[in-house]
């Protein structure tokens, strides 16, 4: 497969957060033809219709021109009261505007999350794949990845555990196809 560029966000805002980390084992894991780019949502600012009109501050500049020059987007995220955080939530919103401005549009999406829960982030899962539709965000439905976090799911190196390593080498092979597929 060729080279392809994924941004990855991450739902989480938290210094320990178990995403981020399930993001950074999934890189590890990734063949090289994949490379990966984080895209900060922590210092946006709420996203305001209003804004629409002026220039965009550096931050959603920032993340309109990463999303802009990637290949397809990875989200990792948790389940906040049974959804996606806020923080998630507002990044697309960001992204999604001026109108006939979405930076989303077209791209691949895959989305994997983990929780400490044994429901796996599925709910917010499902409704971020509600919100990617209505950014036109073609989205890999198969296999869902619904992690949970317990003491045996990363080392002390922060790599998954053997089986659920096979399990995420072969969703990457997935996306990666699917990124080609969509790829413009
Ligand atoms: C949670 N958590 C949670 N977990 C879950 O499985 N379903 C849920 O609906 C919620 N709701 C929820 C709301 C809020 C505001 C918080 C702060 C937490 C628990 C959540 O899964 C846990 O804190 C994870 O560790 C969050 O992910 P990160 O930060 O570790 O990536």
């Amino acid at each position: 497969m060729t080279n392809a560029k994924i941004a990855v966000v991450v739902g989480s805002l938290r210094a320990g957060s178990f995403n981020r980390k399930l993001s950074h084992a999934v890189v590890r894991l990734a063949p090289p033809d994949l490379s990966f780019s984080d895209v900060r949502i922590d210092d946006l600012p709420l996203y305001n219709q209003d804004d629409d009109d002026r220039p965009a501050v550096a931050s959603v500049a920032r993340l309109r021109n990463q999303i802009r020059d990637c290949d397809g987007v990875l989200f990792v995220t948790p389940e906040y009261n049974r959804s996606v955080p806020g923080g998630l939530k507002n990044a697309i919103d960001h992204g999604s505007r001026p109108y006939g401005h979405n930076v989303w549009a077209s791209k691949p999406a895959g989305i994997i999350g983990i929780s400490p829960g044994k429901m796996g982030t599925s709910m917010a899962q499902q409704h971020l794949r509600n919100i990617l539709a209505s950014v036109d965000m073609p989205t890999l439905a198969l296999p869902e990845v619904f992690l949970q976090a317990d003491d045996k799911i990363f080392d002390s190196a922060g790599n998954v555990a053997a089986n659920t390593q096979q399990f995420l080498r072969s969703w990457i092979t997935r996306f990666h196809d699917w990124v080609q597929q969509h790829k413009r």
